[in-house]
């Protein structure tokens, strides 16, 4: 009897081993650059633990030796894991459809620095949670949103611009201020990121939402009455941001107004200035840029502004431009 649980385990130990490349593989599925070597590993690795296993015990499923009941439990439990891990590949299989198939758009700094947060799946199940936002920009995620709803006031006529998603209720608020006859489009980069938004924003919202980089919008000259830019920058390298700003400038009608909110050098007294430099070096090196330079110093040489204006918040660690064209 014990040799038969002993049997069993034995059985269950195996088919784990056997089984967990291709768990392995499904966590690391979302990241292409890994895709191809973990899933010849992975099956590799499945194939001779199993052609190990089966040609030591054909008959008894273990090489313990049969014991009575062993050989159908773990037989069961073999069946169970087989179809689970076969369905955790195949779920994972689809799910990678996406990333992979947009592979190719996706630009080289989103997928080294943020595939974490943006790309993987499991970055959007972590990530869309109003609280996590809210204390990562360290309890100003409302104060900001608001700064910009008040910027476009209370009701958004016309045409607007959301230049990327962005976690939590921002584009739920956005839409709700979007007037009758008006429409608000929101275009990001990432599949993924696009179907968390629909799923936000529900049926029925005046929001337009498609697939696009920032650094080259497909929309004409003067599309818009305002865009609205909401820590993106920060995650830009210099040249990609350059080209941000003039795409979301280019887009805007005259008279337009871009409202951007990201970083900034927070005072020398700001109790996070020396915590968050090391963090947001290491997790986000393009960000200390704005603790650095003005956003005025990234627009196009040739644009001049009808308007601009700055507000700093939270002792000055965030920005709030405004750009009107
Ligand atoms: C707006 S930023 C960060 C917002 C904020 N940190 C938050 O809480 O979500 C994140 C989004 O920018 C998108 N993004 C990054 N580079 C882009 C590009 N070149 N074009 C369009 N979207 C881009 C990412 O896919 C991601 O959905």
């Amino acid at each position: 009897m014990v040799s038969g649980y002993i049997s069993s385990a034995f059985s269950y130990a195996c088919l784990s081993i056997a089984a967990g490349p291709w768990v392995l593989v499904g966590l690391l599925k979302a990241n292409p650059s890994c895709q191809n070597r973990a899933r010849r590993a992975a099956i590799l690795i499945s194939l001779g633990i199993s052609t190990a296993w089966l040609s030591a015990s054909p008959w008894d499923l273990s090489p313990v030796g049969p014991a009575p009941g062993a050989g159908f439990v773990a037989l069961g439990l073999a069946l169970c894991l087989i179809l689970l891990s076969a369905a955790a590949y195949f779920r994972t299989r689809n799910l990678a459809v996406q990333p992979g198939a947009a592979a190719q758009q996706i630009p080289d700094y989103l997928q080294r620095n943020y595939w974490w947060a943006y790309v993987h799946p499991l970055g959007v199940r972590i990530f869309e949670r109003q609280w996590l936002v809210n204390a990562i920009l360290w309890g100003n995620f409302s104060r900001l949103r608001d700064a910009v709803l008040d910027e476009l006031g209370p009701e958004i006529k016309g045409h607007t611009l959301q230049v990327a998603c962005v976690y939590g209720d921002f584009s739920v608020r956005l839409a709700e201020h979007i007037a009758k006859d008006g429409q608000l489009d929101i275009v990001d980069i990432l599949p993924i990121q696009l179907n968390n938004l629909r799923k936000k924003l529900g049926p029925g919202a005046p929001v337009h939402a498609a697939l696009a980089d920032s650094s080259q919008l497909s929309f004409a000259n003067a599309t818009f009455n305002q865009g609205v830019l909401f820590f993106l920058l920060h995650e830009q390298p210099q040249n990609v941001r350059r080209r941000t700003l003039a795409e979301a400038i280019r887009v805007l009608k005259p008279g337009g107004k871009l409202v951007v909110v990201d970083y900034h050098m927070p005072t020398s007294r700001h109790p996070l200035r020396y915590v968050l430099q090391p963090i947001l070096r290491v997790l986000e090196p393009y960000a200390l840029d704005l603790w650095h330079c003005d956003i005025c110093e990234w627009l196009p040489t040739d644009f001049r502004p009808n308007e601009l204006r700055k507000q700093l918040f939270f002792d000055n660690l965030y920005q709030k431009v405004v750009i009107v064209v």
